[in-house]
């Protein structure tokens, strides 16, 4: 995919240190088109938040970038020093799950807004005012003009999650991440807010990487899907052809874990087992000790990566025999 706007190769990530390391994202590369959307899937704790954060250079403290080269436009960005947030401004912004945690809540929103294209984009106070307010109507806040004075405690869930999606594209972005943008929100407001993701990636042509654990959501709003077990990818593809014809046993297991509204005489049927923690992932491939699929060879050695042709698009996956997951 020469034409990717965003390029991540080999990102790993570990916490701690010496005999305390452990790994928390191994290995990680995607690429994302301008204008295209990813979606990253996986059970709490499989790297998912850790990926964007060390995308965005915001690791919390004891989590390094340990590896790993990330390219935005064409231009390599650093994991971290005093250059790394400055290299990312206004090109790479982030929308976090909880969208209290993004506001500051001693300011109106439309100041917090405002403050974004005047500070980075050098604008008037007035033009980036002006700039707020059309943000906040382009993310369909209701009523923008009053709602510039309102404190992020005086909006509703929805009307937050709009207000810092709103600063996140004030600094003009070409790629946005989103953590679990919609998990807080109830149902009918989640639909908005993804729609309304969806509109601003065909609009401005901003990527779009898209973490969550809904699948029905992703379907929704991301083309390619990257599915992450243990801090590895272990499926990437078209996500219609992922979800359609899973190719490795875990997303297989994902898939069978959602009641389906389609056929309720269906069960869901859960993963055996729980993720394990950092400090004692399988050797071998990780997913074994949980795989019905699984040979006695699978606990030897990681699987290596298959890239194989599914029709008109190239799919990939980290498992040994993932015939045996299409052909059940
Ligand atoms: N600040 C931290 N210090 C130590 N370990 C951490 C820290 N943040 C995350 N981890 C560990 O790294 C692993 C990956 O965490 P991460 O937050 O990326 O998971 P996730 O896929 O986003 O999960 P969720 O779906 O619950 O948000 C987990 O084992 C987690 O316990
Ligand atoms: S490599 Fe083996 S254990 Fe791992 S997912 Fe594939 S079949 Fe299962
Ligand atoms: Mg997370």
């Amino acid at each position: 995919m020469s034409d990717a706007v965003l390029k991540v190769r080999d990102l790993t990530v570990s916490v701690g240190r010496g005999s305390r390391r452990h790994v928390a994202v191994d290995d990680i590369g995607f690429e994302v088109p301008a204008g295209g959307s990813l979606g990253v899937v996986g059970e709490s704790g499989s790297g998912k938040s850790l990926t964007l954060r060390a995308l965005m250079a915001l690791l919390p403290p004891g989590v390094h970038a340990e590896r790993g080269g990330v390219e935005l436009a064409g231009q390599s960005l650093p994991f971290s020093g005093p250059g790394a947030r400055r290299a990312r401004r206004g090109r790479l912004a982030m929308v976090f799950q909880d969208p209290l945690s993004g506001l500051d809540p001693v300011h109106t929103v439309g100041a917090q807004i405002a403050e974004v294209p005047r500070r980075l984009l050098g604008a008037s106070a007035s033009a980036s005012r002006r700039r707020a307010v059309e943000l906040l109507r382009l993310v369909g806040m209701p009523d923008p003009e009053r709602r510039w004075h309102a404190f992020p405690h005086q909006l509703s869930g929805g009307m937050r999650q709009r207000a810092l999606i709103a600063m996140a594209l004030a600094s003009e972005p070409k790629v946005l991440l989103c953590d679990e943008p919609t998990t807080a929100l109830d149902v009918t407001v989640q639909a908005q807010v993804l729609e309304l993701l969806d509109d601003l990636r065909q609009r401005l042509g901003v990527a779009v990487v898209f973490v969550s654990h809904d699948l029905a959501v992703v379907r929704q709003v991301c083309e390619q899907l990257a599915v992450m077990y243990t801090g590895r990818l272990v499926e990437t593809g078209p996500t219609s052809k992922v979800l359609d014809g899973p190719a490795h046993p875990y997303t297989l297991g994902l898939l069978e874990a959602v009641v389906d509204l389609d056929d309720l005489d269906r069960r869901p049927r859960t993963i055996p087992g729980t993720l394990p923690d950092l400090a004692h992932v399988p050797a071998g491939c990780p997913f074994h000790p949980r795989c019905r699929f699984a040979s006695e060879d699978c606990a030897g050695e990681l699987p290596g990566w298959r890239y194989f042709d599914d029709g008109d698009a190239a799919r990939g996956t980290a498992c040994k025999y993932p015939e045996r997951v299409i052909a059940r």
